[in-house]
């Protein structure tokens, strides 16, 4: 039996920057070579007081290589096939043509910053600016330099280029302290380059040859979106300020990434995403019946609506009129429909949205717990770029591993992107 490696034949540059966590080079190397990986590396002057040049050497075959003009050293392998670009100065041109993946690991705050703006100064920020290939980082830093602002304008900037982040991870960080800032674990740096290597293999492949490949090929996605609105009488409803451009985005991404997509809405004021089915459902009551109904023969449940959690207790069948002493309105909780699918369906993949103002992942990983999801995305509408009706959010993603990704700020659409390429992982290890 042979066995399906989730990288055989890619090949990846990984670039090296000088932080603690390169050390962990080596390992990560060997992680992906396991994968199929065939792996060249460039390192920073600063990396290489953390890793050494030999120790990289003896885990590749590719070549390993510090200096923008050295020439020789190229190692063996699938690397500079080529060759023309092989010559003296132009590594740089050749590794980065040549990468399927470019993936930075530890990336500084500095690497960060140099590739936002454009800089150009040493071999790996030169070949960072010579590829075509996806670009996946992979931050490690002090929490204090991960949070400045000027590292997260050059982080968003860099997403809106479409450059991928895995990570950093919250824990403990080289420097003693804790917070956001430390690299990825090794594992999810090899599956995000897996994810992204076959993303790049299906959009090489274009419209021509169908959904195969793709990562939910196969797969039938339950999403959600917009505000339910509860009726007070025939004219009259509670509702909400959601647009649905989260939920339209998931569904959209969901389609992109080869799923067929069934998408319940309620009241939505933005443009929804064609080639998808579409299923109506105003209220609360509506939406747990659709979506019970369509998970039967789905695989996982994106449940981006915002559903009222209270609805008049008795709405009136006639238009209430002004006269009188006022309104008082007895309000009855909806139904819970996270929790009423997780009864329904224990083995289904549910991933829910929680809208927090304060103590957000505290409360997010509360509420997780609460409804048996494998995954949340918090986020704060308060929060600059996070209001109703923006095409941006800022979202931290927890699993139920408790692992804690916060995504930054960053356009809906790639938001989407980051949780199902999640899904996709979970649904094709079971
Ligand atoms: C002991 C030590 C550890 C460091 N660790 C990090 C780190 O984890 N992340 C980071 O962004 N910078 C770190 N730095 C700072 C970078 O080494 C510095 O910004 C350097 O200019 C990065 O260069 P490079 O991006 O070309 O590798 C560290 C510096 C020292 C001296």
């Amino acid at each position: 039996m042979t066995e399906t490696r989730s990288l055989d034949g890619a090949r990846v540059l990984l670039g090296i920057t000088g932080g603690v966590a390169a050390y962990k080079a080596p390992e990560l190397v060997r992680a992906l070579g396991r994968e199929g990986a065939h792996v060249s590396v460039i390192l920073t002057a600063r990396a290489r007081r953390f890793v050494t040049k030999d120790a990289l050497r003896s885990v590749t075959r590719g070549p390993v290589l510090h200096g923008l003009f050295e020439s020789k050293a190229l190692g063996t392998g699938p690397w500079f096939e080529g060759a023309a670009t092989s010559a003296i100065g132009m590594a740089h041109i050749g590794m980065a043509r040549e990468a399927d993946l470019v993936l930075i690991a530890p990336a500084t705050a500095n690497a960060i910053g140099k590739l936002a703006q454009g800089l150009a100064d040493d071999l790996l920020s030169t070949a960072l600016l010579a590829t075509r290939s996806p670009v996946l980082l992979a931050p490690a830093m002090n929490v204090a330099m991960w949070e400045h602002p000027a590292v997260q304008a050059n982080v968003a900037i860099l997403r809106a280029r479409g450059v991928r982040l895995v990570g950093p991870e919250e824990g403990e960080l080289a420097d003693g302290e804790r917070g956001v800032g430390r690299m990825a674990t090794i594992e999810a740096i090899v599956e995000a380059c897996a994810s992204l290597a076959g993303l790049a293999g299906a959009s090489r492949a274009g419209g021509s040859g169908g959904a195969d490949g793709m990562p939910l090929s196969g797969r039938t996605i339950v999403v959600t979106a917009g505000g339910t609105e509860e009726p007070i009488d025939p004219v009259r409803v509670i509702t909400n300020r959601s647009s649905g451009k989260m939920g339209f985005a998931i569904a959209a991404e969901a389609r992109d990434l080869g799923a067929r997509v069934k998408l319940i809405t309620a009241r939505t004021t933005a443009e929804p995403p064609a080639g998808v089915e579409r299923i109506e459902a105003p209220t609360a009551a509506a939406m747990v019946d659709a979506v019970l109904a369509s998970m039967k023969d789905a695989d996982a449940l994106v449940m981006a609506a915002a559903v009222s959690d209270f609805t008049p207790a008795r709405p009136s069948g006639s238009k209430l009129s002004r006269e009188g002493s006022g309104l008082h309105l007895d309000l009855a909780p909806t139904a819970d429909i996270l929790r009423e699918v997780r009864a329904a369906y224990p083995r289904k993949h549910l991933v829910g949205f929680a809208l927090e103002t304060e103590d957000e992942v505290a409360r997010g990983r509360g509420k997780m717990q609460k409804k048996g999801l494998d995954l949340i995305a918090i986020n704060n509408p308060q929060k600059p770029g996070s209001s109703f009706g923006s095409d941006t959010n800022d979202v931290t993603l927890v699993d139920a591993g408790g692992n804690v990704e916060p995504l930054g700020l960053r356009p809906k659409r790639e938001v989407a992107r980051a949780i199902l390429l999640r899904v996709a992982q979970a649904l094709n290890q079971d």
